[in-house]
């Protein structure tokens, strides 16, 4: 055994033909299954697109490169899910383009943020970290409420996403697609040709940054922190292995 290892060792040719073997078949143990799996993301209620608030607010947590310090992947061992709550689900990312899965944890994962804290905190902590958390290393964004949000462009923004399998809908038969999917009320706010009224609808709809009156970058920034992870109602899944932390 030994000695017939050893000729491969010293044979170039043989040991790259050999390795290309042994590569193909773990390619293929891994990729072929994909093909018959019915839908490798699996199907989940409850996950829909970013209403054109929340996709503001996504726009600005990318410019502001939040994604440097905070990841969005709870990844499914037992200490994560007992800090952030249930691992994350391939279905709840689908509509992230690009994703935030992120490689980086300086500050705590934000898959699950949604609803954690009020509006008010959220709007506090991004003006000023350790006016909240005093020992915080997360830099100011004071600028969010001074900045009124531009969504000129929200429409061709959403029509962009569209190419890539977002569902927003731009004629009557993908609305109505959207009615069944999603339910009436967000279907309305998928719509491209509502976008800019059904931004200001939920702007107004709460009390994002703590000022009504002004539409600012900080209003659709929390928006989008206050719906992650909010999606998905896992009490209806959660039965198994991690039931118990609950
Ligand atoms: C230099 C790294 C860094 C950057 C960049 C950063 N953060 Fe943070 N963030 C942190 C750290 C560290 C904490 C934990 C301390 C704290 O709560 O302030 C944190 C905490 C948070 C929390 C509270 C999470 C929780 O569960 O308690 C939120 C929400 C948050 N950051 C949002 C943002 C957003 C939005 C941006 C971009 C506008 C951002 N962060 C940019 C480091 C960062």
């Amino acid at each position: 055994m030994k000695l017939s290892h050893e000729s491969i060792e010293v044979n170039a040719g043989l040991m790259i033909v050999l390795t290309l073997i042994a590569i193909s078949i773990g390619g293929l143990v891994e990729i072929v299954p994909l093909y018959y799996i019915q839908d490798t993301i699996e199907k989940v209620d409850g996950v829909r697109p970013y209403t054109p608030l929340e996709q503001r607010g996504r726009d600005i947590y990318i410019r502001e490169g939040c994604y440097t310090c905070h990841s969005q992947m709870i990844r499914p061992f037992r200490d994560e899910h007992m800090r952030y709550g249930h691992y994350s689900l391939a279905a709840e990312s689908k509509y992230d383009h690009p994703f935030q899965w992120g490689s980086k944890r300086t500050g705590p994962d934000l898959a699950r943020v949604g609803r954690k804290y009020s509006n008010a905190w959220h709007t506090q902590h991004l003006a000023n970290p350790r006016s909240v958390v005093p020992e915080s290393i997360m830099p100011n964004y004071p600028w969010l409420l001074e900045h009124e949000l531009d969504y000129s462009d929200i429409a061709d923004r959403m029509r962009a996403l569209k190419v890539v399998g977002v569902p927003y809908s731009d004629t009557e038969e993908e609305y109505l697609a959207n009615v069944d999917e999603f339910g009436p009320a967000m279907a309305e706010l998928l719509d491209i040709h509502r976008a800019e009224e059904s931004l200001l609808a939920q702007a107004q709809s709460e009390d994002w940054d703590g000022d009504r009156t002004r539409l600012t970058e900080m209003d659709a920034l929390v928006a989008y922190l206050q719906v992650l992870g909010t999606m998905v109602d896992f009490s209806k899944y959660d039965e198994g292995y991690f039931a118990e932390f609950r």
